[in-house]
Parts: C-alpha cells; sequence; structure tokens
C-alpha cells in the first residue's frame, strides 16, 4: 500500500485532544505500577535517602501507614528491601535465614493488615545482609561462589516464603537459583508462591541511590558485580538468561534497568509470550525527578511518559519509585 499527502494528513489525527485520546494505543493504569521501598527497625521512622528525591526508609509501623494509601491507589503489589543493621552484617549474610529477621517480621505484619488487599515481593539475594556488599558468598579470592551462594539463596527463599512472602524475586544472577529455589518451595508445599525472576540484570551504574538506601554502597566500595551481572553490551546473553529462567520455572520474567534496555524488553516479550516487567531503578528515577525538578515540569509528567515508554516496548508492569505520585495522577 502506498501513501500520500493529501490523502493521508497525519496531523488530522493529532488535532484535538479527544482524537488523540481515541486513538491512543498504550495506557498506563494504576494496576501497572509496583512500588518499591525501604524497611528499616525503629518506630515512627521516615528517613530520607540520599539522592534518592522523595524516597524513604521506613519502619514497619510507618510503613504500614503508607501502605494504606497504597491500596487505595489500586497498586497491586510492593516491593520490601530490608536495611540491615550494620552489626548484623557478616559475610555469609546469615541474618538473611533467621526467623526473626526484619523482613520476616515486615511481611508478616503486612499480611496480616492488608491481607490480599495487594502482593508482596521480597528479594532473593544476600546484599542488604553481607559484611563486603556482595550478592552472594566469596570465595577466597573474592570471587561470588555459585553454587555456595545459591544453596544460601534456597535457604533465604524458603524463609521468606514461611512467613507469607507472595512473591519472591531472585536477582542475584546466580546460575540455576531459580530451578533450585522452585524444587525446594515445591518441596516445602508453596506451590503457589510466584518467582518473579530478575532474569536480566545488568551490571549497571544506574543502582547507586538503592545501594546508599540499604547501606551496600560502603560496603561494596569501588568493586563491581560484573562477574555475575551481565554486561550491558549484550543483548543474545539476555535471550539466554530468559529461557533458562522460564525452563527453571520462573513465572514472571524481570528486566533491568528499564529505560536504556528497551530493545532487551522489545526482544523478550516478541519471543516469549510471558509477563514481562520492567525494574526503572533508583538511578533512573533520581535522574529523570532532578531533570523535572531542574525543567520546572509539573509534578509526574515526565514519569508518566517514561513509563508509558516501557508499555509500548512491551513491559507489562513497572517496578518504580514514581508509583504512588504516577497512581494519584492517573486518578485525577
Ligand atoms: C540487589 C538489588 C539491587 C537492586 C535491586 N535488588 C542492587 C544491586 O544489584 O546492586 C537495584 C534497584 C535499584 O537501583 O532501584 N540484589
Amino acid at each position: 500500500m502506498t501513501r500520500s499527502y493529501p490523502a493521508t494528513r497525519m496531523r488530522r489525527l493529532r488535532q484535538k485532544g479527544w482524537i488523540r485520546d481515541l486513538i491512543r494505543e498504550n495506557h498506563l493504569k494504576c494496576s501497572d505500577l509496583v512500588w518499591p521501598t525501604f524497611v528499616v527497625e525503629g518506630k515512627q521512622i521516615k528517613q530520607p535517602c540520599e539522592n534518592f528525591p522523595g524516597v524513604y526508609r521506613l519502619s514497619i509501623d510507618s510503613l504500614l501507614e503508607k501502605l494504606k494509601e497504597v491500596r487505595d491507589l489500586g497498586i497491586k503489589a510492593v516491593a520490601i528491601f530490608p536495611v540491615i543493621d550494620p552489626s548484623l552484617k557478616d559475610s555469609k549474610g546469615s541474618e538473611s535465614t533467621k526467623p526473626y529477621q526484619l523482613m520476616v517480621r515486615a511481611i508478616q505484619a503486612i499480611k496480616t493488615t492488608f491481607g490480599d488487599d495487594f502482593g508482596v515481593i521480597a528479594d532473593v539475594a544476600l546484599d542488604p545482609y553481607t559484611s563486603h556488599g556482595h550478592d552472594g558468598v566469596l570465595d577466597e579470592r573474592g570471587y561470588v561462589n555459585n553454587d555456595a551462594t545459591v544453596a544460601a539463596l534456597v535457604e533465604q527463599a524458603n524463609v521468606l516464603a514461611h512467613c507469607g512472602c507472595d512473591i519472591l524475586a531472585p536477582s542475584d544472577m546466580q546460575d540455576g537459583r531459580v530451578g533450585a529455589i522452585r524444587g525446594s518451595l515445591e518441596a516445602a508445599g508453596h506451590h503457589n508462591v510466584i518467582i518473579l525472576s530478575y532474569a536480566v540484570k545488568y551490571a549497571s551504574k544506574l543502582y547507586s541511590p538503592f545501594r546508599g538506601a540499604v547501606g551496600s554502597a560502603s560496603q561494596l566500595g569501588s568493586k563491581d558485580k560484573s562477574h555475575y551481572q551481565q554486561d550491558y553490551a549484550n543483548s543474545d546473553e539476555s535471550m539466554v538468561e530468559v529461557e533458562l529462567d522460564l525452563q527453571e520455572g520462573a513465572d514472571i520474567i524481570m528486566i533491568k534497568p528499564a529505560m536504556m534496555y528497551q530493545d532487551v524488553i522489545y526482544r523478550v516479550k516478541e519471543h516469549y509470550q510471558v509477563p514481562v516487567w520492567a525494574y526503572q531503578v533508583s538511578g533512573e528515577y533520581s535522574m529523570l525527578k532532578s531533570f523535572e525538578k531542574s525543567c520546572g515540569y509539573q509534578e509526574s509528567e515526565l514519569m508518566v511518559e517514561s513509563l508509558v515508554a516501557l508499555k509500548r516496548s512491551g513491559s507489562d508492569v513497572m517496578i518504580t519509585y514514581a508509583a504512588c505520585e504516577v497512581a494519584s495522577l492517573l486518578l485525577k
């Protein structure tokens, strides 16, 4: 078919708001958003995080308070990350499997208060708990030992499932962990605990506000995670990561970071008809926030643009620190 001007005038369908609304291809809904947050020990705490505008570390009671708002906004899941007291961190991250550790208490409190109003997502990874800030257990050369780490993750996953966590999100990039976790959950009767695999997670500079928030940045120092997270130059490799995690029993695939990796989101969604979620990580969020501020933009407009773009590339759900403000805007 050939199209030509003036029979085809693309601007005809852009002339007024009502027609633009009618031909809009992608729509953002509150239920497309997951809100990630940080939980800390204490009472009535709401501590701002550095280089992370509008993001706080909340004690369990403050978190429960905030979650009423999250529920009323129609957000269907929250992802919680622990801020562990440095005195409890060790080289093996052993606090992660303690039966009354912070995450266990937070998950229990949320499930008791809110039931199935929304799902709770918890990372399976050791970095908030280790004295060196890596996601796993190190060998004598400082290399994350894959199989020893998987064994620790399986234990952590069981502790989280046992206390009522709905979705487990292995974010550690070890090989074989999804299969090992799935097998162990099945054996323990946790058939319905969902695995959201961070199948495609790049070694990115965009995680620094998050590492500051959980307090792993100082432990990690100048070391990076390139010997287990993916090289940002590659995307064939991502397809293999996704294939393996699906075979091992992942229910949902996550791609992270989001905005610089939309080619990967597109490729994965085209190839596998499974739920694909994108994590708009701390650095992306902070960049957008500071640009929004320096340009004097109306709150959240740029955020909405960035999230609709992710939907357009094939992401079904976006995990974003802007979830609450964007959902409020969508409901206006
Ligand atoms: C930990 C984890 C990280 C993020 C989520 N889970 C950081 C990392 O891998 O160092 C990053 C999230 C963000 O930057 O918002 N395994």
